[in-house]
């Protein structure tokens, strides 16, 4: 499988990725800006068929990971770990020191994705995600890059 930059083609499988793996999934339009805004957006791809991506925002010597997401057909193979990795050496080739993301209090895999890639939990916002009739908490996370390779 080989990481490469997410381009606008890639968004056809983004969309088809993105709503079969989140129940509130992205619209097109917040990839679109997040292209347009020069964000961090690397795919994964097996053959031709893209797998995975992600999305962060670098700025001011910090970084926001703001969607990692995997194809539900290929979840649990190691492919989040690797382009999690991916992204935050590329973020710290930009200068971040470190990262931040919010993950949904329910979301089992990605907190423990997120914890044995050394984020620590430093807060919590009160009924941020949509979740049907009430809403769902956020756990912020945060862990240092210094020492993190920026080799990719
Ligand atoms: C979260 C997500 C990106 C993880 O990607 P993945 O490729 O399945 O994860 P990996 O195979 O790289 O696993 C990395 C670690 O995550 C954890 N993990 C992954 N899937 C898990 C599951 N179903 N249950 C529990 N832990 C899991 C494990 O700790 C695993 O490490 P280990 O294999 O050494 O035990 C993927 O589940 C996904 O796309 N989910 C839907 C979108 C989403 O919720 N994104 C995160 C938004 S904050």
């Amino acid at each position: 499988m080989q990481i490469s930059l997410l381009s606008f083609r890639h968004l056809p499988q983004v969309m088809d990725i993105e709503q079969r793996a989140y129940p509130w999934p992205w619209t097109e339009g917040m990839f679109v800006d997040s292209l347009r805004n020069g964000h961090l957006c690397y795919c994964i791809s097996e053959r031709e068929s893209l797998v995975g991506y992600i999305i962060v925002f670098v700025a001011a010597g910090e970084c926001h990971v703001l969607n990692v997401c995997v194809d539900p057909d290929y979840q649990g193979r190691g492919i989040g770990r690797r382009l999690l990795d991916h992204a935050l050496k590329a973020a710290v080739d930009m200068g971040a020191e470190q990262a931040f993301l919010e993950v949904r209090v329910s979301n089992d895999p990605a907190i423990k994705l997120y914890e044995s890639n050394g984020f620590r939990q430093v807060g919590r916002r009160k009924h941020y995600y949509p979740a049907g009739d009430v809403r769902e908490d956020a756990l912020v996370y945060r862990r240092e890059l210094a020492g993190f390779g920026g080799s990719k």
